[in-house]
């Protein structure tokens, strides 16, 4: 990661997260890999804690879901079954000028006789297109601040360049229905398909050997036909590194049913890696190629989803409020009929209050029985559920067989970690040692989310402090708790660096603690100090904890 110049808001979150060792760029030393993150020593524990409220909330305190851990690689069909191999791959564009990337079936469509203006982002940035353009295809724009002008679409196949008052074009090219979302450019390249899955080969057989030898004996093949005998050849050991952690539920529906004996409704839960070759990577470990995910399927009885969707978007609005600083920071986004997955009945986006606006955190959505179905349809195995005490609504005989509804709740749990690291950054104002106005950064995280719970920090190293701290980190950990032993710097530096890291408590063992067995113990967000006898400390930080 390069040094953070950016004093805003986020910049700043970036900066300490690398600062203090909660995210650093992925190889960094080799000048980074684009969108791909290591969780440091600090935000691997927040991570795994974020995790681990959840599972303990979805699995551990829940008598109706179980948990399973997939492989991330799965059969082929799985995702022939669900749609992602046709469904990931979309018609993407490059603008020829500002090499922007995007889906072409989103981009805006300017109609007959529509001006195109090209809206740079300042001055030197129009200058500079302009000279782009005028070079490539021979026509000068008129520059108007930041804005390039001239162009306007003639019909659905050409746009021109109309000079003043000119009713005939001077120039036209062809048009391709859209222009680039950001500039607003017509010059454009041809669509191609994009595979948002992460493709690889499985086999100790390297497919590059047939395939050179596919070419060398189709010489008189033209390109269309080279890529379909190429793309045959790839697809009989082709896998893809899942894009999602849900379809393992799917899959493996009858065999946790089965083995634990689950009655309808009931959840699968799994949390875990997911990957995607996104179109557009942004806002920081917010949309990354390499991501986690924290997803259940709640199947359910045909009929009941209404119920269990409003059930599940509740639940999961008050465990990410129950975790934050600042309830009001979250919202529902319902989606409209038009924007609903062609499978869901209806769905509800748990959004939050980013720097950039509102955006999705976590989707709860009515999947109806279409996931079982699809699954059942391509593995020829029956994917439904037998109950013995409902009546067939159709026949009015005892027992029903049905596929079941799914509800589910699907959340990041990446951009839950950058939500909950946005949600903890605050600057204070507080007196210093000397009672000075003093400025601090302090992350208010959850003392459950928290990386360290308590650090112990030896007033000096030396005359016994380091031996007594050592032994009291030694019982935090005997209780399972993440102690941390700090003897670096001064006091003061000591306990803004644990305000940095969000350790909830500090300890400090001193001269008088040799004397009485006390020590002070110092409340992050309150710096209040209070001194307890040492031999009750774990016991006062464990209630604390539990209350939290
Ligand atoms: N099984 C449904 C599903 O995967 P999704 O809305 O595509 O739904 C669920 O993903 C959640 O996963 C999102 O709300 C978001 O929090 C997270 N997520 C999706 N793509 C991501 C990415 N590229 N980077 C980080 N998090 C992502």
């Amino acid at each position: 990661m390069a040094e953070n110049k950016d004093n805003s808001f986020m910049g700043k979150v970036i900066s300490l997260s690398k600062q203090r060792g909660f995210i650093f760029q992925s190889s960094e030393i080799y000048g980074g890999l684009k969108s791909a993150y290591d969780y440091g020593p600090l935000g691997v524990e927040l991570k795994r804690n974020l995790m681990n409220e959840w599972w303990r909330s979805m699995v551990h305190e829940r008598e109706d879901v179980i948990g399973i851990d997939a492989s991330i690689i799965m059969h082929p069909k799985v995702w022939q079954a669900s749609g992602h191999l046709a469904g990931f791959s979309d018609p993407l564009v490059d603008c020829l000028i500002s090499k922007e990337r995007f889906r072409a079936d989103k981009a805006p469509m300017p109609k007959s006789g529509d001006n195109l203006p090209i809206t740079c982002i300042d001055k030197g940035q129009a200058k500079t297109y302009l000279e782009s353009i005028k070079k490539r295809f021979n026509i000068e724009l008129r520059r108007n601040g930041k804005v390039l002008e001239g162009l306007r679409v003639i019909d659905e196949n050409n746009f021109g360049l109309f000079n003043d008052d000119e009713e005939k074009p001077s120039a036209t090219f062809p048009y391709s229905g859209y222009v680039s979302p950001n500039l607003g450019c017509p010059f454009l390249s041809d669509e191609r398909q994009f595979n948002l899955m992460f493709r690889s080969q499985i086999g100790p057989v390297d497919v590059l050997g047939d395939i050179s030898s596919f070419i060398d004996k189709n010489k008189n093949m033209d390109g269309t036909e080279i890529r379909e005998g190429i793309e045959k050849i790839v697809k009989k050991s082709a896998v893809y590194l899942r894009p999602e952690t849900a379809q393992a539920m799917f899959v493996q529906f009858l065999n946790c049913q089965q083995t634990m004996g689950m009655k309808i409704p009931f959840g699968i839960a799994q949390m875990g890696k997911s990957f995607r070759n996104e179109v557009t990577v942004e806002h920081f470990i917010f949309r990354s190629c390499e991501f986690e995910q924290m997803e259940m399927e709640f199947f359910v009885e045909p009929g009941t989803q209404k119920k269990w969707l409003e059930y599940w978007r509740d639940a999961r609005m008050d465990w990410w409020k129950g975790l934050s600083n600042n309830p009001d920071k979250f919202r529902f986004r319902t989606h409209e009929k038009d924007e609903l997955a062609h499978y869901a009945d209806a769905c509800y986006d748990i959004e939050y209050e980013y720097p950039w606006g509102f955006d999705e955190l976590e989707g709860v959505a009515s999947r109806t029985d279409y996931d079982l179905k699809k699954h059942a349809e391509y593995s020829g195995t029956k994917l439904s559920y037998f109950d013995q005490q409902k009546q067939d609504p159709d026949t009015g005989k005892n027992g029903w067989r049905y596929t079941p509804y799914v509800i589910e709740p699907a959340a990041g749990a990446t951009r839950g970690l950058l939500v909950y690291l946005l949600d903890a950054y605050h600057e204070e104002t507080v007196p210093d040692a000397e009672g000075k106005e003093s400025s601090r950064v302090v992350m208010k995280l959850h003392p459950k989310l928290a990386p360290i719970k308590v650090a112990v920090l030896p007033l000096v190293k030396k005359e016994g402090l380091p031996e007594i701290a050592r032994k009291i980190v030694s019982d935090f950990f005997k209780a399972g708790i993440n102690a941390r032993y700090d003897e670096q710097h001064s006091i003061g530096k000591r306990y803004r660096r644990h305000d940095e890291a969000g350790t909830p408590y500090c300890l400090t063992i001193d001269g008088q603690t040799k004397e009485d067995e006390t020590l002070t113990i110092r409340n992050r967000d309150t710096m209040e100090q209070e001194r307890i006898p040492s031999g009750k400390v774990l016991e006062s930080v464990q209630k604390k904890l539990a209350l939290s």
